[in-house]
């Protein structure tokens, strides 16, 4: 039986789980496609490298051209990360009637309506189910699974890096800087971890899942992102005594076709599954008009979980090879793209303020609220005696984000606020 050749770019981390699940489940990965798979050349960058796997020396290259210009390979997988050379290398494989499969979250987030347009011009397949949430299958449960609902909210602790951050600042009490160091030697933050920490990682996995869940072609720019380096011991410690997690969530939401994207760190009631997704794990949390809440948990990265989903992919190209079928599956989003305003965007709110321990303090800053028609669910204070200064926190509930801003304003021009302290999104 011919086998399908495969042209392998990197093997680093993905690429080398790869290379083992397409050598360890060649029996079952033929049963189920119908082809035996062979991995026929591998881009290295160094090809003196040691390496934890073998790789016939006559496989390795370090010119990508002979991968693509190789008219025996009929799929090429894409592991080996970048933006622009992944670009130009997926966009000649495709125009050579390669399929594709790519684990590139920052390349389908950025360049992906251009990918998937080559791809139906060419008649190819164009698969990267690892580029979001590595082990989990949720951009196949979306375009396959959900077809028949109207998804109208999609929540996604959707970073490893910065999940583990949070779980062991919250758990352990531990500091920042320390966890994060932690976590690049343990290899889940990305090279530079400033898209981890600052929440790039997780705005673009939100722009591929939102694309999707909502059908319309969302970008990276309409994600609106803050990152985890300003959150605070004080603020986990404060959240945990009323009952929240402090998590990095995407929050994408869809109401009357309005839609909403935003990542940012976000105070998780405790009872809401989210608030129990530690340490490196990814969960994606799906709300359809039809189906109620679903939860996907699983590996966010990692070689063998990341690897799955890539081989996965693989085994989808070569059955639609046999069938004679590839390059028709694709998505297409076909609403169009209206994005919510300021006023249309609600969520509870966490504020932390200090104020000057004053009689009255309490009424100016309830009465600021009440100006913007901002309702409060609780106020806390706490009086640091020692500076005669007090500490509230309030939570308010639900609250259009241009009414928030309009507080949050108007306590930056009162004597008797001392500062905010911190601001968080309220859930569950
Ligand atoms: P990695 O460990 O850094 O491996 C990258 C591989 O690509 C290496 O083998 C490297 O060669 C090769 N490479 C890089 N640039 C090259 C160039 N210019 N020319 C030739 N070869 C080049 O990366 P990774 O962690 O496997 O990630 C790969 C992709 O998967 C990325 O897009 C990443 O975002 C995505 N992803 C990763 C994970 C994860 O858990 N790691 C999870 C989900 C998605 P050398 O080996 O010679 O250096
Ligand atoms: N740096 C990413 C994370 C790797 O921490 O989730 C997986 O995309």
């Amino acid at each position: 039986m011919k086998a399908v050749k495969v042209g392998l770019l990197g093997l680093g981390t993905v690429g080398t789980g790869v290379v083992r699940i397409v050598e360890g489940h060649q029996h079952d990965l033929l049963s189920q496609s119908g082809s035996p798979i062979e991995i026929a050349k591998v881009l290295v960058k160094d090809k003196s490298k040691a390496r934890s796997i073998q790789v016939p020396e006559e496989a390795l290259t370090e010119n990508a051209w002979d991968v693509i210009e190789d008219a025996s390979i009929d799929i090429v997988v894409e592991v080996m990360g970048g933006i622009e050379l992944s670009k130009e290398l997926i966009l000649a494989a495709l125009e050579r009637g390669k399929h594709v499969v790519t684990a590139n979250k920052d390349l389908m987030a950025l360049h992906g309506p251009e990918i998937l347009a080559k791809a139906a011009e060419k008649g190819c397949d164009i698969f990267y189910e690892a580029s979001v949430a590595g082990g989990i299958p949720i951009i196949r449960t979306l375009i396959e699974g959900f077809t028949s609902d109207r998804i109208t909210k999609i929540m996604g602790i959707v970073n490893g890096t910065t999940n583990y951050i949070m779980t062991k600042m919250s758990q352990e009490g531990a500091a920042y800087e320390d966890v994060l160091k932690e976590a690049q030697a343990l290899g889940y933050a990305e090279a530079d971890p400033t898209s981890d920490v600052e929440g790039f990682d997780a705005a673009r996995k939100m722009t591929i899942l939102s694309t999707l869940g909502f059908r319309s072609s969302v970008a990276l720019s309409d994600v609106t992102v803050k990152g985890i380096s300003s959150v605070s011991k004080e603020d986990i410690t404060y959240g945990k005594k009323l009952g929240y997690e402090v998590k990095l969530l995407g929050i994408a939401e869809s109401e009357d076709d309005r839609i909403s994207i935003s990542v940012q760190p976000t105070m998780v009631k405790q009872s809401h599954p989210l608030a129990s997704v530690n340490g490196v794990f990814n969960a994606v949390y799906v709300y359809g008009e039809a189906v109620g809440e679903t939860m996907f948990y699983g590996p966010g990265a990692g070689e063998l979980p990341t690897a799955t989903s890539v081989v996965a992919d693989l085994v989808a190209v070569v059955r639609n090879l046999n069938l004679g079928i590839n390059g028709r599956r694709g998505f297409v989003p076909y609403k169009e793209k209206k994005l919510k305003t300021d006023e249309q965007i609600e969520s509870k709110n966490f504020i932390r303020l200090h104020v000057a321990d004053r009689t009255g303090v309490l009424a100016q800053i309830t009465q600021v609220f009440a100006e913007y028609e901002v309702s409060l669910e609780s106020v806390l204070q706490h009086p640091n005696e020692q500076k005669q200064e007090a500490e509230i926190i309030i939570i308010t509930h639900n609250a259009n984000r241009a009414a928030m801003n309009k507080v949050l304003g108007r306590f930056n021009t009162m004597d008797v606020v001392l500062g905010i302290k911190s601001v968080y999104r309220v859930e569950g």
